[in-house]
């Protein structure tokens, strides 16, 4: 149960306990910090060699990011903020859907830990009832081998009540607390990497195809109204799910548009 006084400590012992061994022993390495800029951050400032399965979760951020340039609320103690770096083998235009399969992880993960419900708006938010429950930054860059290193991160509200007065977010959002009281960090944590980390292996050797009946079950925008807002340009149209690069598709009445991530922003009309 949530008690602001003293809030359970990330652990990494219970998380590495929680996870099975065959998949633990994949991590390079398992770091918890205290305080830290962004997690994203820390496995970016690791030695390029370290960066490939480390993991960093930290209590605390002080300059949490989100997509789009927005920051990422990440009080002490309360929610999860985890990374996770993966090199690939290959260029970045590949790995489109890659924000993808980390929302797949996460929602996964959720549903494991007894979640039901929730859902996964295109291209890697997920929502509970409408409002935001975690969102997953996923930061690329190619390096002069040819390999394209990627750090996923990804928040979780666990304990942020959407009555919480002076918390200033822009958007509505809820916690996991609100459903599962007794859910705590290190417990979401195993699953989480465990996903991660078996569906990872899954989309390098086998890309996204795999996944593309899971992602049908859990999208959350498919047949809604959205407007989508692309390079200074608004379309409206009717959610028809995503093609096979992970591009969102909209059906416009008279065409079927498919938009890339980096360069939209949508909501529900
Ligand atoms: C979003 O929905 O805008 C993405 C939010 C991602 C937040 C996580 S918390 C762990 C990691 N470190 C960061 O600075 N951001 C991500």
């Amino acid at each position: 149960m949530s008690n602001p006084a003293s809030p359970e400590r990330l652990d990494k012992l219970v998380i590495l306990n929680g996870i099975d061994p065959v998949l633990s022993g994949k991590l390079a390495s398992l770091s918890i910090e205290s305080s830290v800029d962004s997690t994203n951050s820390a496995i970016q400032r690791l030695p390029v060699a370290d960066q490939h399965t480390a993991v960093i979760l930290a209590e605390q951020q002080t300059t949490g990011r989100g997509r789009r340039g927005r920051r990422w609320h990440s009080p002490f103690g309360r929610n999860l903020y985890l990374s996770l770096g993966w090199t690939f083998e290959g260029s970045l235009a590949e790995l489109g859907c890659l924000p993808l399969v980390v929302a797949l992880s996460t929602a996964r993960a959720l549903s494991r830990a007894g979640l039901n419900g929730h859902k996964i708006k295109w291209p890697n938010d997920i929502l509970l009832d409408g409002r935001k429950l975690c969102g997953c930054l996923v930061e690329m860059q190619l390096d002069s081998k040819g390999c394209s290193r990627a750090v996923m991160g990804i928040g979780i509200n666990v304990d942020m009540p959407e009555s919480e007065a002076g918390i200033e977010i822009d958007q509505p959002w809820t916690d996991l607390h609100s459903r599962l009281p007794d859910c705590s960090r290190n417990t979401i944590a195993a699953p989480l990497l465990e996903e991660l980390i078996k569906n990872l292996d899954i989309f390098t050797s086998k890309g996204f195809a795999p996944f593309v009946p899971l992602w049908k079950q859990l999208d959350g925008l498919y047949g809604q109204r959205i407007e989508v807002f692309a390079s200074e340009r608004s379309h409206k149209g009717i959610a028809a799910g995503i093609d096979a690069s992970g591009a969102l598709l909209l059906d416009t009445g008279s065409e079927l548009l498919s938009l890339h991530s980096g360069e939209v922003s949508l909501r529900r009309v």
